[in-house]
């Protein structure tokens, strides 16, 4: 017997009846976006592969792990995007946006892949709203951001949501940083959990979130990163949080925030929703002052962020009556239900309806009159228009359950006059 398929490791399938919370997600994130001068802009699904190296950074877990690569025909290495600020970035200078006014805000959605292991709320393909704005080095444009992100998130519903907010500083700034902690942790290698001691080089921040007690007590005196900031980097983070605080968006700082792109300079920030157990990060993003050059354009400043679209329907989903109210496709349109004579006719009128913009639909299954009524109820109908043998019909209101009289041929005249 041969093996029945199945959707690949770490993808599914979005039925019809998962639709409603996705498409509103997009369009809450759309809405706006575009009312705040965001256009939309897509860009191919994959790309050369060492636009990722280069663009996400050749240290991070992404391109060392987790990228889906291929070879095409012709010898190319393209891989499928595991994330959309690279590509928008090269877009930018593709299409000589620099010559725009300044700065130059874009947003897409769709598809990111990642060979990740899979778990709830970690898929190997997800849902991306990604906003990019690029051009200014303004804390306005750091708070702009954040500010459209939690608005997003707050008008779709999403509770229990910590926004996480910390500065990276320059590149410089961290490696000198990261030296400094190193040699810290070492001078106090006692203390620490034997795991933080055997990752003191490798990941030396990860000494901030254990839970072993020893590392804990040394950590309490350990010095930040953020204490470290050059005074320029300190003021625009001050900046941005004055903005913030003005706008009424509350915050965590986080010292430690670290994000799993090379990118980030400055502002980071990350969004969690507690109910979501391990997978919480709702959505997160920062500020790139270096990745344009670093894809070999000229010296220009960005920020941006992503929102997780399966995270967010997860987290709605979760929430008591959330799923309720998506479905509350209120009823709409008509079924038209016919005698066996009357099919063909059930089948024009639908036709004349649908071309009008009236949704109709009609049974195929040839199911007998009870059935054709319980398939009216079932794709939520709000009227059934049942065709009478001698030329006359009934229009019956699914809710009310009230019914009139209707001449079949001026239908979408009765329909359209309220
Ligand atoms: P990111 O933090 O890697 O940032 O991804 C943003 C969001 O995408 C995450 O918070 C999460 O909700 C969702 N996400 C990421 N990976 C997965 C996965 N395997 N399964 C399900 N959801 C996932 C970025 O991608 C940056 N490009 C954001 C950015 C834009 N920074 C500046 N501009």
């Amino acid at each position: 017997m041969s093996e029945k398929f199945k959707a690949p490791r770490g993808t599914f399938d979005v039925l019809p009846e998962q639709q409603p919370i996705r498409r509103r997600i997009v369009e809450v994130a759309r809405r706006w976006l575009e009312a705040a001068g965001y256009g939309r802009m897509d860009t191919p699904i994959f790309e050369d592969t060492d636009l990722f190296a280069r663009g996400v950074g050749e240290s991070t877990d992404i391109v060392q792990k987790q990228m889906f690569t291929f070879e095409d025909q012709g010898g190319r290495s393209l891989t499928l995007r595991p994330e959309a600020t690279a590509s928008v970035c090269r877009a930018y200078l593709e299409h000589g946006m620099q010559t725009r006014a300044q700065p130059v805000k874009l947003w897409t959605e769709g598809p990111f892949f990642r060979h990740e292991r899979p778990q709830a709320g970690r898929y190997r393909q997800f849902t991306q709203v990604n906003a990019e704005s690029i051009g200014s080095d303004s804390p306005l444009v750091d708070a702009e951001m954040i500010l459209l992100a939690s608005d997003i998130v707050a008008e779709l519903g999403v509770e229990g949501v910590r926004l996480r907010l910390g500065s990276l500083g320059t590149p410089e700034t961290r490696a000198a940083y990261l030296d400094e902690l190193r040699t810290y942790l070492r001078s106090h290698e006692g203390g620490l959990s034997e795991e933080v001691r055997g990752r003191i080089d490798a990941n030396p921040l990860r000494a901030f979130d254990a839970e072993h007690e020893g590392t804990r007590q040394v950590m309490e005196d350990a010095p930040t990163l953020m204490d470290r900031l050059d005074p320029a980097d300190a003021e625009h983070f001050a900046e941005v949080r004055a903005l913030l605080d003005r706008n009424g968006v509350s915050y965590d700082i986080d010292p430690t925030l670290v994000r799993g792109l090379d990118y980030y300079t400055r502002t980071l920030f990350e969004f969690e929703c507690e109910r979501l157990g391990a997978q919480s990060g709702i959505g997160g993003g920062g500020r790139y002052d270096g990745l344009i050059e670093q894809l070999g354009g000229p010296a220009t400043p960005g920020c941006g962020w992503a929102l997780g679209v399966d995270r967010i329907a997860l987290a709605l989903e979760q929430e008591e009556g959330a799923a309720a109210a998506e479905a509350d496709e209120q009823r709409d349109g008509v079924f038209v239900v016919a005698e066996d004579s009357g099919r063909e006719q059930a089948l024009t009128l639908v036709t004349e309806l649908r071309r009008t913009g009236i949704p109709a639909d009609l049974d195929l299954a040839g199911r007998a009159h009870k059935g054709q009524m319980k398939q009216a109820d079932r794709v939520g109908a709000r009227y059934a228009l049942i065709l009478g043998g001698d030329g006359k019909a009934t229009l019956r209101d699914m809710s009310s359950g009230e019914e009139r009289e209707v001449d079949p041929a001026t239908l979408v005249e009765t329909l359209s006059s309220p």
